[in-house]
């Protein structure tokens, strides 16, 4: 598994010849992999370190694959590598939520009437393998499958691995180790004990079970261009499409609803109250089978700041601010770190500068991406709902459509720009602050009266 690596020597100042450095990047996910091709591009010797096996040649991934929303700030960090093309090829457009609400009816909201952008639906494997395909085609990656991050020495770049099937440690050490190993990081552990970090986390009382609505005679069950939503005020439920032409489908409740749900007679009753219309295409015995094979998973947010130590270590991705999944945004903003970092290592500073340069640049748009996608974890089960959101969401709409460069809704602004994410919270401020100023009580009043219709419509 692990070939017998060499050492470089490394110019400790890092300027201009000696920018050549031996990375080590613990976690081949969509950060890392995406990592590993970026520095080895800048002509460093990039060991790629995985705890799991190959997931290429892996025969079971557990559960179904899931499917991810893939949006302007993941494009364009693929772009940058040449995937971005390959990666759409196979990805499935969706222009606007389709809600379906409790007697199954069906609303379209699109994202972006005047543009027309869309969010990408891309399965979390292929879009993983589009990546490590890349890394393999560079002589100066190595990929370390099944071995596990144990415990690192970041002062001194050392690294232990638990390799699987074999009884011993091993140990490596790198000029410079970056942490792309999710939500649980175990090199942010490390970090956490170095003086002056700051760390937080919260978990939040809702848990989430994949289930599937599957292709029927070869077709989709449902419009495949939307994604869909049934907004239930505590809990929801989401579905993406797959490219073999089943829905892949998110329940999100509280602990304490799932746990109410004991006997499949209770799950039925459950899904025919809240999601009539979904439980014919899911099907009967499929949902008690999925739904009672797994618990609920747990969903986490996590703040920290810095996100490196010195020269020797970065933390990027989930790793560095894993967030709930309600905007949509997890693998975006991690992909989005690994743009920033690039940026500002093409500007050749010695590295412990750069690294803080990218700390000081990203920890308030990381903290923005997880308060926005906590704010939406409610937007998305229950604003959706609501007339006054809908009324907003016209009114966003119909001024975008008047003033495009002027008026971004702070939706689109997250999904189809590039602009840092704490300014597309400063641009809701202002347009909240512009609405409540400028608009007299006439106007209000003839939204609301449009938006009433509109809904209505809808209905
Ligand atoms: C239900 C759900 C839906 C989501 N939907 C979206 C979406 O639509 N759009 C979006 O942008 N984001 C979405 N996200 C977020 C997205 O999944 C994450 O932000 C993204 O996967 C983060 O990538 P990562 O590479 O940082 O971490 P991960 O994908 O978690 O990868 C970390 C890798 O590190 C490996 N690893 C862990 N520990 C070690 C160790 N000690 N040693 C070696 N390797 C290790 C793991 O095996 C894994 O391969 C969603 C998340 C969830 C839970
Ligand atoms: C890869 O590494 C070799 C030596 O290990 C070096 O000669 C070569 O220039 C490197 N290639 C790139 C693209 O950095
Ligand atoms: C940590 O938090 C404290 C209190 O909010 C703050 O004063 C300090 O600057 C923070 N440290 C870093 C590295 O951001």
């Amino acid at each position: 598994m692990s070939r017998s690596i060499k050492y470089i020597q490394t110019d400790v100042n890092g300027a201009a010849e000696g920018q050549r450095r031996r990375v080590a990047i613990i976690g081949a996910g969509l950060v890392g992999s995406l990592a590993a091709l970026n520095f080895a591009r800048m002509g460093n010797d990039v060991h790629l370190y995985e705890y799991r096996e190959d997931i290429r040649t892996a025969e079971l991934v557990q559960g179904r694959s899931i499917n991810l929303a893939l949006s302007q700030r993941g494009r364009k960090a693929l772009a940058a590598v040449g995937l971005e093309e390959q990666v759409l090829a196979t990805a499935i457009p969706m222009r606007g939520r389709m809600l379906h609400n409790v007697r199954g009816r069906t609303s379209i909201v699109l994202y972006d009437p005047c543009t027309k952008q869309c969010l990408y639906s891309v399965g979390r494997k292929q879009l993983n393998e589009v990546l490590l395909n890349a890394c393999d085609a560079f002589p100066n990656i190595s990929c370390h499958f099944e071995h596990k991050l144990t415990t690192a020495n970041i002062r001194e770049g050392q690294m232990q691995f638990k390799v699987a099937h074999e009884e011993q440690l091993i140990s490596t050490s790198a000029d410079l180790v970056v942490g792309c190993d999710g939500a649980f990081s175990s090199l942010r552990q490390q970090l956490v004990r170095t003086p002056g970090f700051n760390y937080s986390q919260e978990y939040i009382a809702t848990g989430y079970l994949e289930l599937c609505i599957p292709a029927k005679n070869g077709e989709f069950q449902m419009p495949p261009n939307y994604l869909h939503i049934w907004p239930r005020d505590s809990f929801m439920m989401i579905a993406l499409p797959n490219q073999d032409k089943s829905f892949t489908v998110t329940l999100s409740m509280p602990f304490e609803v799932f746990a109410q749900l004991k006997t499949h007679q209770q799950l039925l009753d459950f899904f025919r109250q809240h999601y009539m219309d979904a439980l014919p295409l899911i099907g009967e015995e499929q949902l008690i089978k999925d739904f009672f094979k797994t618990r609920p998973q747990h969903l986490l947010s996590v703040k920290c700041k810095p996100y490196h130590f010195a020269d020797k270590a970065l933390i990027l991705g989930d790793a560095a601010h894993a967030m709930v999944p309600y905007y949509g945004q997890g693998m975006n903003a991690g992909m989005e770190d690994v743009t920033l970092l690039t940026s500002i290592l093409n500007e050749q500073l010695p590295l412990d500068e750069a690294l803080a340069k990218f700390t000081e640049s990203r920890w308030q748009d990381a903290f923005a991406i997880c308060d926005l996608a906590m704010y939406n974890y409610v937007e998305m089960r229950d604003l959706t709902k609501r007339l006054s959101f809908r009324c907003r969401k016209w009114l966003d709409t119909t001024l975008f459509r008047l003033f495009p460069r002027q008026w971004v809704p702070l939706y689109n602004s997250v999904s189809f720009s590039s602009m840092p994410y704490s300014q597309c919270i400063a641009n809701r401020q202002w347009q909240d602050r512009l609405l409540h100023k400028t608009l007299s009580f006439s106007l209000l009043a003839s939204c609301l009266v449009a938006g009433a219709i509109y809904a209505r419509r809808l209905r």
